[in-house]
């Protein structure tokens, strides 16, 4: 059952190969795919050669104690001095690693020699404190270039940072402190947030009362005078960056490390309430996420301009503005502040400045840049852009033809890559100069990652079948456990298809005619309508296609005909004020036509917002309450909580049933 109904949808006959031009100059191949399926272990071994070891690994990979897993045995390296000094003694030390821009307005561009200079000093810093190898430091820092020094000169001494978003409220910063029995804060006095100074310290200072394991708090003077007389202090805990860091040697000799020394602890959510502390290692993170970030957005060091829209506090942040990038000697844009500060042209202004190259966010910001409008773009020039990346969620088949049209000009691909947390570094996504894109579509495993999507009994599902997406190989950048509790990690990930030795990412897809895949969402966000299986996002695409919407969201909610009744939030576009009755039931039936009756929404509200963790996910959850009518659960982790009365006002409007 269901797999009908799966036929008919996400039916997407567009594809866009890559220019001539781009093919000849491209990094990756179309022989990469041959190359890594003739010898897995001999591929990542070559992977693994993009970096430099102080001493060679004897094995590639030991599986033997699945589901830990250890790659690159015996070998040792210092990451940060991959991602830093190497290319200073290659003599790039004046090219800008980092053009970082204020939200203000103020600029800094840092040069590789710069870096290597600041990453000393702060790994000085932290050893005059007693910082040891294996002690975990938590961060708490907004896009600052403090941010990425702390970062790297936590792995330059072998301790392990654990990055906290600094959106994340003085709870959620207390119980990841906590869990990682963190020594040691980073942090700022305030931050710029669309146009205002807000305190960081002040939050931090509440989260830590009573923390016994904190010994020191570092904090990074940001905001400064605008926060003159907030930043409450400590005199024998607290100490300020530039006090610390600034008088210190720029000499610092790193050390190598195993390469599974532990490299850092990244909180995500999970299905209860408490965060799992994702771990990762050294030498299989840094070869995956600098093999991705070399092939997957063709990047030429000293060539390229590069910008990663992520914030440190999430894993993209991590692998694609920190470690991948760095490793391959990036010149990027670090962005401090929000895309509509001062104006929503801000990131059209910052790609023209610095001529960016390649670009790479959410299908969240591309569908708020839909809705501000395509006039904006078209005020820059984006001309210097060649290759655009997206993450974090299924992007819709409408918002990638935007982002191709409007933003590349229709001819730079689109690589939809899709990754998580756990896997440290993209797994599934086009190759820009081999593939023919597809809208909506990541298409298929990198070179050297196995990933299949399979049924109920661990069988793989045929051309346009759907099931769960699992990856049967294990890969350099896998996470190597949650945080204390290796009985979680086995559970979560490894239970589910636990004789095939599968890795279940908790996602649903599918593979099209071609036998390409499409990712449908969380399997939690899947729902049942008469024993159809249909996901929310297919729903959610189908709604964002017709010219009135602007975002959607769809929920499953408890239906005593049909299982579950199809609910759908929908922002409309700016023009398009008339939620009325007729253009209610017009979604319905554009719907209806896109993907077929059996997906009708039998509800549609029109909302002015959706409920979005600070990470931009939307919260189902949230609006499953509202659709069946019940009491509205927690709402804490969401970055606007009053978004929930807003949508709670419009509860009675557009409910239509036939
Ligand atoms: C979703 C973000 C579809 C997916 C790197 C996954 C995607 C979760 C894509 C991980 C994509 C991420 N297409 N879905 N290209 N990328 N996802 O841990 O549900 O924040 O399981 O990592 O985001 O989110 P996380």
């Amino acid at each position: 059952m269901g797999n009908e109904t799966l036929d008919n949808l996400l039916n997407e006959s567009r594809t866009f190969p890559p220019s001539d031009e781009f093919a000849a100059q491209a990094n990756a191949k179309a022989e990469l795919y041959a190359k890594a399926d003739a010898d897995r272990e001999q591929f990542w071994a070559e992977q693994a050669e993009r970096l430099t070891w102080d001493t060679k690994w004897s094995q590639v990979l030991d599986w033997t104690n699945a589901p830990f897993a250890k790659w690159f045995v015996g070998g040792k390296l210092n990451v940060a001095y991959n991602c830093v000094d190497r290319h200073v003694e290659a003599g790039h030390g004046e090219q800008v690693a980092i053009h970082w821009v204020g939200e203000p307005g103020d600029t800094r561009d840092i040069t590789y020699a710069q870096l290597q200079d600041e990453v000393s000093k702060a790994a000085n810093a932290l050893t005059s404190l007693g910082v040891k190898a294996g002690d975990v430091i938590a961060i708490q820092l907004q896009m600052i270039p403090e941010a990425i020094f702390a970062m790297l000169a936590c792995a330059r001494i072998g301790a392990l940072h654990s990055v906290v978003f600094g959106g994340f409220s003085p709870t959620a910063l207390r119980a990841r402190v906590d869990d990682a029995a963190a020594k040691i804060v980073i942090t700022s006095d305030g931050q710029y947030r669309r146009g205002k100074a807000a305190p960081m310290k002040a939050n931090v200072d509440e989260a830590l009362e009573g923390a016994e394991t904190v010994e020191k708090v570092i904090v990074v003077r940001r905001t400064g005078s605008d926060l003159e007389g907030e930043v409450p202090w400590t005199d024998e805990r607290d100490l300020w960056w530039h006090e610390l860091v600034d008088g210190q040697s720029a000499e610092h000799t790193p050390e190598a490390f195993d390469a599974e020394h532990p490299l850092f602890i990244l909180y995500t959510s999970g299905t209860t309430g408490r965060p799992k502390g994702i771990l990762h290692t050294s030498g299989g993170y840094l070869t995956q996420t600098a093999y991705t970030h070399h092939n997957v957005f063709d990047h030429k060091p000293g060539e390229d301009v590069y910008w990663c829209t992520a914030d440190i506090g999430w894993i993209t942040g991590h692998s694609y503005i920190v470690y991948g990038p760095l490793a391959n000697r990036v010149t990027q844009v670090v962005y401090e502040g929000t895309p509509n500060t001062p104006h929503e042209g801000r990131h059209w202004e910052i790609i023209q400045k610095y001529k960016v190259s390649i670009y790479y966010t959410a299908p969240t910001l591309i569908r708020t840049f839909m809705k501000w409008g395509a006039q904006i773009p078209a005020e820059y020039d984006l001309s210097s852009l060649r290759v655009l990346g997206s993450v974090g969620e299924p992007i819709n088949p409408e918002a990638w033809i935007w982002y191709r049209e409007t933003i590349g000009a229709n001819s730079a691909p689109i690589v939809d890559t899709w990754w998580q947390t756990e896997t440290g570094a993209i797994m599934i996504s086009p190759l820009p100069g081999v593939t023919s894109t597809k809208p909506g579509s990541a298409q298929r495993a990198l070179p050297g990652i196995s990933a299949k999507v399979v049924d109920d009994q661990a069988q793989e599902v045929g051309k346009g079948g759907g099931g769960y997406l699992v990856l049967d190989q294990p890969w350099p950048s896998m996470l190597r456990g949650i945080w204390g509790d290796n009985e979680r990690y086995r559970e979560t990930y490894w239970s589910r298809f636990a004789e095939q030795g599968f890795y279940f990412a908790g996602d649903g897809a599918k593979y099209d005619a071609d036998g390409d895949i499409w990712l449908l969402g969380r399997v939690d966000d899947v729902m049942n309508v008469s024993g159809h299986r249909i996901s929310t996002t297919e729903v959610e695409s189908a709604l964002v296609s017709h010219p009135t919407v602007a975002e959607a969201a769809v929920v499953g909610a408890s239906d005593p005909t049909t299982g579950q009744g199809i609910v759908a939030f929908v922002i409309l576009r700016g023009n398009a004020v008339d939620g009325g009755d007729e253009a209610i039931q017009a979604l319905r039936n554009h719907v209806a036509k896109e993907i077929g009756p059996i997906a009708k929404p039998r509800q549609i509200m029109v909302v002015p917002e959706l409920p979005k963790t600070r990470s931009g996910k939307i919260m189902r959850r949230l609006l499953r309450d509202v659709a069946e009518n019940r009491q509205v659960g927690d709402v804490t982790t969401l970055a606007d909580s009053s978004v929930m009365d807003l949508i709670s006002t419009g509860l009675q409007s557009g409910r239509s049933e036939d």
